[in-house]
């Protein structure tokens, strides 16, 4: 079977996938994005993923031209093209092919819009088992809350990471502690979960929103504050949250151990919350 890529309207064949040369992702990484998660044959948390798409959008002058609704169809058709029923769609929405020049052109082009979906199951065993991270300095620009292409502060951190053989970089702007590479970033402390704050230099996660409203279920006490790098390195309990990554507790934090090096109690009860809303979510 042939992987189905979606540009713009068209479901085609991946050989035929093709975008323009002069198109203004590739020059200037010059549009945003969405990565949504597959759990049994449904879409999970696409409204507000989609929604922020908009928000993102909205942010860069970028004419969408799509409603959630539009591309939640869309997707959807996608994601039956590929036949996946655990898995994710990414998908992207440039300004457009225009003459390579910074100013958006004018009058303006055709946004371009490609989606593309992969199979995969859960992360089972680090879910379990946790995983290393590093922290490192926050290099990116100051609106982090736009998912937009220009990724490469975040790829070069993710690198780092890999190198020293974590899953993660946690990023840090001076000594406060902003969030990951790919995800946003707790400190538990004394049964308290501590994350940085919705503003301009972090992504308002949809993961993030779903584990507020858990721990709010089950009165944890979660605050949304700055803390710093020592702070985290004190911790009881770190944890990371992304689409792909769910509640990920990270039990070594730049080669020392989390706590006592175990999966800590608030991340269990966040994972088990988390399984109850993806079934709450699908029934
Ligand atoms: N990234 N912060 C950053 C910088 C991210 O890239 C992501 C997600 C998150 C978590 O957001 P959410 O819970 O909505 O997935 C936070 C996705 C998974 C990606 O780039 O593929």
């Amino acid at each position: 079977m042939t992987t189905k890529v979606l540009i713009n309207e068209q479901i085609v064949d991946e050989k035929d996938a093709t975008i323009p040369y002069n198109d203004r992702g590739f020059t200037f990484g010059d549009g945003i994005y969405e990565y949504i998660r597959v759990y049994d044959n449904h879409l999970f948390t696409a409204k507000p993923h989609l929604e922020r798409l908009v928000r993102s959008a909205d942010e860069i002058g970028l004419d969408l031209k799509y409603s959630v609704e539009d591309l939640t169809e869309l997707i959807k058709e996608l994601i039956a093209a590929n036949h996946i029923s655990n898995g994710g769609v990414y998908l992207q929405i440039t300004r457009g092919a225009a003459p390579r020049d910074h100013a958006f052109p004018t009058p303006a082009v055709e946004p371009n819009l490609m989606a593309f979906c992969k199979s995969y199951d859960r992360p089972f065993k680090d879910l379990e088992n946790g995983v290393q991270a590093v922290t490192t300095e926050d290099i990116r620009w100051l609106r982090c809350d736009i998912k937009s292409l220009n990724l490469l502060g975040n790829v070069l951190a993710k690198e780092y990471a890999v190198k020293y053989n974590a899953a993660e970089a946690i990023q840090h702007r001076g000594e406060t502690v902003t969030e990951g590479s790919s995800s946003n970033v707790y400190a538990v402390k004394d049964g308290v979960i501590y994350t940085h704050p919705i503003n301009q230099f972090i992504l308002n996660g949809i993961t993030r929103r779903v584990i507020k409203e858990i721990a709010e279920a089950r009165d944890i006490p979660f605050k949304e504050e700055t803390f710093t790098v020592d702070f985290l390195k004190q911790a009881d309990e770190i944890i990371i949250s992304s689409t792909s990554v769910e509640v990920m507790p990270v039990v070594k934090l730049d080669g020392e151990v989390v706590g006592d090096g175990s999966v800590g109690p608030i991340a269990k009860q966040l994972q088990a919350g988390f399984v109850e809303y993806i079934e709450q979510q699908n029934a």
